[in-house]
């Protein structure tokens, strides 16, 4: 069969989460029987694409000559999708860790000048290729837990040179596909003194990131000393005119309305959900705009978490990520973000699942593409000894022996798990 002389056949998987019934409630009101597992699988693989998925009794007999490549009896599962993080910036902010557990809030460090600011300071010292590295090593080791698709925010350059510097470093990032975010309007610096004047000031550098093709998503933080929803709703609109799509930091710290405009929007997704009325939860769980809750960030904030239950009983989409970044979320670990989406929000484990998988692809514009295991899919995987029942119990690192992408093989360990 020369046409498919370069297809491979994935063989002696012992369970394939495929997520068929997921997709096809589109990532609402998750059953277990939604992840749609495949015992005693195969799948064939070409080009970097799935094209067939099933039990090995069922392989069709065109492609049972293809060249094999054995998982031997481990596990198969979509690749994580990490839809929010802020992973290139330079420094850290140790100092500031140890203020709040003085009892000094976000907030106020944030008035003091520390906070995102900074972030700032550091992060426009560093070259491009200094950014580059350490945010290469940062996507690798989420590639080692299983992440296959991660969503990198600019948003500590803060002028169009560092932003422009942010978003260059991030595109050329390797192993794990990379959805980069304009997120310019993460606060307002020294420089300017009107949220309006600097808005205006970012909707020029976006013809930039438009005509170098460095992103094709804007974010913005709605919030007290940050952005309001009324100039966010001019800004937001504007970036839609010139063909973005948008997504929203939205009411993390206290309700700014910004829930609402994303949902009135028609933004990709409204992200922190915390500070909701109850209306507020009805309107985002019953529209098309994905919920992105992110458990770590409210861990190290110890702030409310979002109402994950009731956004998932209203029928809503929820997506888990990480939020990684240097102040309110150092942490990379999916593990982690597993054992808090269950313990303080109550997902139940396959809501985690598609939370960290098909519901992050549609957060990102890309739930025809990734997200599942199913003809037409990329073959983004990861395989593990594990039974997905054994995920986010305990907080040892996953246990992940490969990671695939396009069925690439982009990480593999040769620990022994048990
Ligand atoms: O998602 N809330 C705004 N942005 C980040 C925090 C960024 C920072 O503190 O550096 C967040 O929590
Ligand atoms: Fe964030």
């Amino acid at each position: 069969m020369p046409a498919m002389s370069k297809a491979k056949l994935f063989t002696d998987i012992g369970e394939l989460m495929t997520m068929k019934g997921a997709l096809k409630k589109e990532a609402r009101n998750i059953q277990d029987r939604d992840l749609s597992i495949v015992r005693n699988a195969v799948m064939v693989v070409e080009k970097g694409k799935i094209l067939w998925v099933g039990t090995k009794a069922k392989l069709p007999r065109t492609y049972s000559k293809l060249k094999k490549v054995s998982c031997q009896g481990m596990n198969v599962f979509p690749g994580f999708v990490d839809c929010h993080t802020h992973l290139v910036f330079a420094g850290d902010r140790r100092h500031e860790f140890e203020l709040r557990n003085q009892g000094v809030s976000y907030q106020e460090i944030a008035r003091q000048g520390g906070g995102i600011l900074s972030t700032v300071k550091a992060t426009r010292r560093a070259s491009l290729r200094e950014l580059h590295q350490i945010a290469q090593e940062r996507v690798n080791h989420f590639v080692s837990q299983g992440v296959t698709t991660v969503e990198v925010k600019s948003g500590y350059g803060l002028s169009a040179k560092d932003e422009i510097k942010m978003l260059r470093a991030a595109k050329t990032l390797g192993k794990a596909r990379v959805v980069t975010t304009f997120l310019g309007a993460h606060a307002i610096p020294k420089e300017f003194s009107s949220e309006k004047d600097y808005l205006a000031a970012m909707l020029k550098v976006l013809e930039k990131v438009k005509k170098e093709k460095l992103s094709r998503r804007v974010d913005i933080f709605i919030e007290k000393g940050y952005f309001s929803a009324s100039s966010a709703r001019t800004y937001l609109k504007k970036a839609q005119e010139l063909g973005f799509d948008i997504t929203i930091h939205a009411d993390q710290l206290s309700n700014s309305q910004a829930t609402a405009l994303a949902v009135e929007l028609g933004a990709l997704s409204a992200d922190h959900v915390i500070c909701l009325k109850a209306q507020e939860k009805k309107k985002i769980a019953q529209s098309e705009t994905t919920a992105v809750l992110l458990p770590c960030a409210d861990f190290y904030l110890q702030c409310d978490y979002p109402d994950a239950r009731n956004l998932l009983d209203y029928g809503g989409r929820c997506a888990l990520a990480t939020d990684f970044n240097p102040g309110s979320s150092p942490t990379q670990s999916f593990s982690f973000l597993g054992l808090l989406a269950r313990l303080n929000m109550k997902m139940t484990l396959s809501e985690v699942f598609v939370g960290m998988t098909l519901s992050g692809a549609y957060a990102l514009g890309l739930e025809k593409s990734v997200g599942a295991l199913l003809p037409g899919y990329s073959a983004d995987f990861f395989v593990s000894p594990w039974s997905w029942k054994s995920f986010f119990y305990d907080q040892r690192p996953l246990p992940i022996s490969q990671v695939r992408r396009e069925s690439k093989l982009i990480h593999k360990s040769n620990a022994s798990f048990n």
